[in-house]
């Protein structure tokens, strides 16, 4: 039998033998309706009857584990995947490095355990409703499939995250599952957890950068996490580390694609000058300094998942051997860190400063700042393309101090470039940095739908291959009238 295969017999497609395990397939079962409720309500407004062609995983080999079809959204198979588990796996870091991984929740580390199930597993409905407006202004059918691709998977996240809940935390486990279908992105009252996940997504630049930033930093804390020593979270994690692959895919191609259709018009209308605004807006293109100004704004509001710059919250996760440095696994220390010390940019007496804190204190700065590198790899190749098209431009990652909500810098105001402002300066300058209420009314006047196979909006180059390697002209959704 190979173990990697999914079981699809039953309601719940799952991998972890739930055929046998009456009490979780029950509580999952329970879950399951007011789940669809919730995809119903708050999943992909005016699409849920369409048939879109997306991918499900048959198998968690990391070759190939997705088969192709029209499914509608409502009947997708959502399940419970986890990465083959990995004989005789030890505890990689912490207090407790080198014992055998738990399978089971270790009694001392329960309540933080769940935190930290529940705090990931409340972002993944929550991008679900962030982005449920979009498909109404598609620039394209490939990017309306993209779009409902990855709302799809953040679901079956939360399915991941649900199952850990059901099958560990007995009752407060149950409470949780039922609590992360009634918060509500953005709602005053019941909110999402994290800030981020309250923003408005209201444009498709604004997802492709939310999925290129915000998934990112999904991508980093699902590797963190994948490190735990609570062996099925680290399994869950893996796998779904292979599905935040193509939500990052969605977001830098997006950019890459929006990017390339404003310089391939200036080029083609003579325009040399990026600053242009006028001119290269009467284009039917967004201009690269607005660009520009969706990034940082996007990879601002994503810094502040990162918390506090130092954290006891994360040096006890850590020291308890339950949430691990990026790529733990790959780095060459005692990996305890009960003596080193990390550099921390630090708000002193007025000033941005470095300063040496004690590693453990400093690990959400440690992954921060892996993300600000892994952020980084993407803009290089948007500015390849603005420079290949030979327009004087360079996308900038804004400096970490720059529009933070969270942590030491939420006390001051800060420039792109890491100058402090006053507040006077920094509300007369505060629009050159991000998008301003004109720069949002353009972008919403180019959200026209484009909803024929093979043609795309005025704003968006078309992607170089299709995806499942399929034609061009390929219906990527069959839109159901309404
Ligand atoms: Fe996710
Ligand atoms: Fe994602």
């Amino acid at each position: 039998m190979n173990i990697a295969a999914v079981d699809y017999d039953g309601l719940i497609p799952n991998n972890v033998g739930l055929g046998q395990d009456v009490r979780v397939k029950r509580a999952l079962e329970k879950w399951h309706p007011g789940y669809i409720n919730w995809w119903k309500d708050m999943g992909p407004e005016g699409f849920q009857e369409s048939l879109v062609y997306l991918r499900t995983a048959v198998s968690v080999d990391p070759k190939g584990w997705a088969k192709f079809d029209y499914v509608r959204m409502p009947e997708y198979r959502w399940g419970v995947l986890l990465a083959p588990q990995h004989e005789g796996r030890k505890i990689p870091f912490g207090t407790h490095k080198g014992e055998d991984a738990w399978q089971e929740v270790p009694g001392e580390y329960r309540a933080m355990l769940r935190r930290l199930v529940v705090i990931q597993g409340d972002t993944e409905p929550a991008s679900v409703e962030q982005q449920r407006h979009l498909g109404k202004t598609a620039p394209s059918l490939y990017d309306m499939r993209n779009l409902f691709q990855v709302n799809v998977e953040e679901g079956r996240h939360l399915w991941a995250m649900v199952y850990l809940l059901q099958k560990y935390f007995g009752t407060d486990g149950r409470e949780e599952a039922e609590a992360l279908l009634e918060r509500r992105s953005g709602d005053p009252d019941t909110p999402r957890m994290l800030g981020a996940f309250n923003e408005k997504t209201p444009d498709w630049l604004s997802f492709f950068m939310f999925t290129y930033f915000t998934d990112r930093d999904g991508k980093m804390q699902l590797e963190a996490l994948a490190q735990s020593g609570f062996d099925p979270l680290s399994r869950t994690c893996r796998f779904m580390l292979t599905e935040e692959a193509h939500h990052m895919f969605v977001g830098e191609t997006g950019v890459t694609r929006v990017v390339q259709r404003t310089c391939e018009a200036m080029k083609q209308a003579g325009i040399d000058d990026p600053y242009d605004i006028a001119r290269v807006r009467k284009l039917g293109v967004i201009d690269l300094p607005t660009i520009q100004k969706k990034a940082n704004l996007h990879f601002s509001l994503t810094l502040d998942l990162f918390g506090n710059e130092i954290s006891t919250n994360a040096a006890n996760a850590f020291h308890a051997g339950l949430k691990g440095r990026f790529r733990e696994d790959r780095l060459k220390d005692d990996h305890q860190l009960e003596s080193g010390t990390y550099p921390v940019l630090r708000l002193i007496d007025g000033q941005i400063k470095n300063e040496d804190a004690p590693a453990l204190s400093a690990l959400n700065m440690r992954l921060r700042d892996d993300y600000v590198a892994d952020c980084n790899v993407g803009v290089g190749r948007w500015n390849k393309v603005i420079a290949d098209l030979g327009i004087p431009f360079e996308i900038k990652l804004p400096h970490v101090a720059f529009h933070r909500h969270i942590g030491e810098f939420s006390r001051t105001n800060v420039d792109v470039d890491g100058n402090i402002l006053s507040p006077a300066e920094w509300t007369e300058r505060r629009t050159a940095y991000l998008p301003s209420e004109s720069d949002k009314d353009f972008i919403e006047s180019l959200m026209q739908p484009q909803f024929q196979p093979a043609k795309f909006a005025s704003w968006i180059a078309p992607p170089k291959v299709g995806i499942d390697n399929k034609p061009g002209d390929f219906e990527y959704v069959k839109i159901a009238d309404a």
